[in-house]
């Protein structure tokens, strides 16, 4: 009998960490067709693009990918070779007929909601010879369909709780690509959760547009919150460190806060976006809160857990944005003192009410504004990371370094620590004091 060649498949991931996770459930779901994942779409026979909409240069990333990905497919096809090329994610979701029409070489369009029946679509295309564009939002749950067991992973992992948001703040497409919220059952959270420690996983980031909105049937029937999930999971022998990712300020209950005080298992960690630090802007963008209220709640978050690494997220430039609007930004900035942030210019994106206001800030305005306070967050995270130069701290060794003997953790704070790990392995907490701070990670020497 013939032995099937093995197929081969490149996914490339753009933006948000969720796109990770999509990605990787993929490639799962690859693995029985007879499909092994490689780093480069040279030698591929499938190449998806797991495509990001948040801004404008996200999209245009993909359509230069596409027309590079065009003369690779004429390339092998000329030596008899066939390439299935995949666009998935939310530019497919929100650009769906669009992406075919614009580009002849795609063969498959599927938004985030669908791909788990990635398998039938690839069986469609072929008994179709048609390009094949799933843009709906099924009834059924994508997360009940993906692969049980999971093939070896690395030391860390993300995990998907929480999908979609309501909140509609006015600059963002994420309510219309990703959908309204959802909130996976914590028993099929866990369940998943046990395969990654099968899988070789220590340490878990929960995953979610709102994080903090979480709401999943618990396993007694009651309604579970993020802190009560968290709780649950921190009983799983074999993980030793959980996260979550992105909180919302409106959705920072007091359990939540309470967990950061009380759980060892979580980490002292929490990224919550603020945006912009002037209320009239933050009602603009329909935020919901104040800069006030968010000040305040970092302050009870500081009280809970002292050492607590808080990050952010800013748009700068949002429609009639002035000057002194983002004085606010860079006040509450310097009050916040932030370990680590992410900040963009504004970017209209069609369909959101933002996008058609008449009064756009100009583009050298934000590029000014935005160098402003990078510059200042620059100078915070120098900061948080300076004030680690002598302390003691748990790292999770996560990956060979540059040199022998050399290993990368992670320290609770989210920075990547180089040592020297004698006797130690990937996988392995060690205790270490941390003896210098570089630009981008810190050094340290392991405790005997
Ligand atoms: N323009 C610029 N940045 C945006 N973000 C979301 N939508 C836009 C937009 N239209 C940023 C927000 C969000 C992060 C994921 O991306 O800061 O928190
Ligand atoms: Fe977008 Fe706002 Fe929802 Fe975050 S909370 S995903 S910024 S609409």
């Amino acid at each position: 009998m013939e032995k099937r060649r093995v197929k081969k498949v490149h996914i490339k991931s753009y933006g948000c960490q969720m796109n990770v996770y999509d990605s990787q459930r993929m490639g799962d779901l690859l693995g029985p067709l007879g499909y092994e994942a490689v780093a480069g779409p040279e030698e591929a026979d499938l190449i998806i693009l797991n495509t990001c909409h948040i801004r404008e240069k996200a999209a245009d990333k993909v359509y230069s990918e596409l027309g590079k990905l065009r003369l690779l497919k004429q390339e092998r096809a000329k030596q008899g070779g066939e390439t299935v090329i995949a666009v998935a994610g939310c530019v497919a979701q929100a650009e769906g007929e669009e992406i075919v029409r614009r580009e002849k070489s795609v063969d498959l369009v599927f938004g985030p909601q669908t791909y788990h029946r990635l398998p039938d679509l690839l069986k469609a295309r072929v008994a179709t010879g048609k390009a094949v564009v799933e843009t709906e939002f099924p009834a059924e749950d994508k997360f009940a369909h993906l692969a049980r067991t999971l093939p070896k992973r690395g030391v860390t992992a993300f995990l998907t709780v929480q999908e979609g948001c309501d909140k509609f703040c006015s600059f963002c497409v994420v309510p219309y690509t990703r959908g309204s919220e959802f909130s996976r059952p914590v028993t099929q959270i866990e369940a998943e959760a046990r395969a990654l420690v099968d899988a070789g996983v220590r340490e878990i980031t929960l995953l979610g547009q709102n994080v903090n909105a979480y709401h999943g049937a618990g396993p007694d029937g009651e309604i579970s919150s993020l802190a009560g999930l968290i709780t649950h999971l921190s009983r799983i022998d074999g993980i030793e460190r959980l996260r979550f990712t992105t909180s919302h300020p409106r959705d920072m209950s007091d359990d939540l806060i309470e967990a950061h005080a009380e759980n060892p298992k979580l980490m002292p960690y929490l990224h919550l976006p603020i945006q912009a630090g002037s209320d009239r802007v933050l009602k603009e963008m329909n935020r919901g809160h104040r800069a006030e209220e968010y000040l305040k709640l970092i302050a009870r978050i500081r009280k809970a857990r002292p050492d607590i690494a808080v990050s952010g997220d800013f748009i700068v430039g949002f429609p009639g944005e002035t000057e002194a609007d983002f004085e606010a930004t860079l006040a509450v900035t310097r009050e916040v003192r932030y370990a680590g942030a992410f900040s963009f210019k504004y970017s209209p994106r069609p369909g959101t009410p933002a996008a058609d206001r008449a009064d756009q800030v100009p583009e050298e305005v934000k590029s000014d504004r935005l160098a402003r306070l990078q510059a200042l967050l620059g100078t915070q995270q120098k900061d948080f990371n300076q004030a680690c130069l002598g302390r003691q701290m748990p790292v999770l060794l996560e990956k060979p370094g540059r040199h022998p003997g050399q290993l990368i953790g992670r320290s609770p704070y989210l920075q990547g620590v180089y040592l020297d790990a004698k006797g130690h392995a990937i996988g392995d907490m060690v205790n270490v004091t941390i003896d210098a701070v570089g630009s981008n990670a810190l050094s340290a020497h392991i405790h005997p």
